[in-house]
């Protein structure tokens, strides 16, 4: 597709009339009708102009007007071999795909814009309905919970979803969600409510987000300043409810409100759980993996995997001898409540919302 042609599908689908755009970007109709008709190219500052009056994606119209975004331009300059060779691998790909647009069929095997469909013993390729985007969520992320968690649901759970945040705390998670878009229903064991313990109904909610402390504490002054499992717990004195220690305190909470979750979810419930490994007394405990083999017998099966880079080091205390890598990495874990016999069909309202 050629600049023109976008802009003109663009202005009409926004239901803007020639005039009114060239007077808004400041040029005269007769104008903004040649570049509508591929016969003049816009210059950058009429991209900008164009982009931000039709709210669409300036870097899209930049490469359709044949030029790089001025915003890639220094990235590309820092790593030129690199992004050549993403560029290449992408034409390599849609090639072995035998298709002529880059990168349509993504690495986990799902066919992003076209399907394949049986027709009297021939393969021909069908349209499904909706508009496709390369606007993808990624699994692994380098930031912030805040910045990760707003992806996370609009991939997984429907806008309008009752949602409980079991462990809402400061209520981070949702810094970046916008109010209305779920009935949030928040609560956390400093106002009463433990999540092994929920005040909901069987089978009542759509999706459970679940983010307890989730590293023990050796007590004394080690870890203050972390999330303090100790201070809630007194894990490492024996009496802490569970009469388990350390790592298997931290797992039994996680264990009890997944049984709990299971309870308050309906079939085909969202289950958000945010979890970290750790290394305790000198073993590696990968609390996913405890947690994915775990939640399995509840009926959760896993659905996605997120990893959660820190963006900044870790506070580390010198050490004679380091045995095992410090963490710096977390992870957001998707569970769906099923029966075994259903698949996750994907989210239908996604083109339309996010
Ligand atoms: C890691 S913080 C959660 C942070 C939270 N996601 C946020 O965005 O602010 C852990 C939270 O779990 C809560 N918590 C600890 N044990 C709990 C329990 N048994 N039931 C409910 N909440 C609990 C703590 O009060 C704390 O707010």
């Amino acid at each position: 597709m050629r600049i023109g042609n976008r802009l003109h599908q663009l202005r009409q689908s926004k239901s803007i009339g020639l005039k009114p755009l060239a007077k808004k970007i400041g040029v005269d109709r007769s104008y903004l009708s040649r570049i509508e008709s591929n016969h003049v190219q816009p210059s950058e500052q009429i991209i900008r102009k164009l982009a931000r009056s039709l709210g669409c994606d300036e870097a899209e119209l930049m490469l359709l007007a044949n030029r790089v975004p001025p915003t890639w331009r220094t990235a590309i300059k820092k790593a030129p071999q690199h992004t050549a060779s993403i560029i290449r691998d992408s034409l390599t790909t849609s090639a072995k795909n035998g298709n002529g647009h880059a990168d349509l069929l993504h690495s986990n095997g799902e066919n992003a814009v076209g399907l394949e469909e049986s027709v009297n013993g021939k393969t021909r390729r069908k349209s499904p309905a909706g508009i496709s985007t390369n606007d993808l969520v990624f699994s692994a992320h380098i930031g912030t919970n805040d910045e990760l968690f707003p992806a996370i649901l609009s991939l997984y759970v429907k806008p309008g979803s009752t949602v409980a945040d079991v462990t809402y705390g400061k209520g981070v998670f949702w810094k970046q969600v916008p109010p209305e878009k779920y009935k949030l229903l928040a609560t956390d064991l400093s106002e009463g409510a433990d999540c092994r313990s929920l005040p909901y109904k069987d089978s009542s909610l759509d999706c459970v987000v679940l983010d307890p402390p989730y590293m023990h504490t050796p007590g004394g002054t080690a870890h203050v300043g972390h999330q303090n499992f100790e201070g809630y717990y007194g894990n490492n004195r024996a009496a802490n409810g569970s009469g388990k220690k350390y790592h298997e305190a931290v797992l039994d909470l996680y264990f009890v409100a997944g049984e709990e979750a299971s309870r308050v979810l309906r079939g085909e419930g969202i289950f958000i759980v945010k979890c970290a490994d750790e290394v305790c007394a000198n073993r590696q405990r990968l609390t996913h993996v405890e947690l994915i083999n775990q939640y399995a017998q509840n009926g959760f099966i896993i659905e996605d995997l997120f990893v959660l880079l820190r963006r900044n080091r870790p506070g580390v205390s010198r050490m004679m001898r380091q045995m095992h890598a410090r963490k710096n990495h977390s992870y957001f874990l998707v569970f769906r409540k099923s029966n075994g016999k259903t698949r996750w069909t994907g989210s239908k309202w996604l083109s339309s919302s996010r």
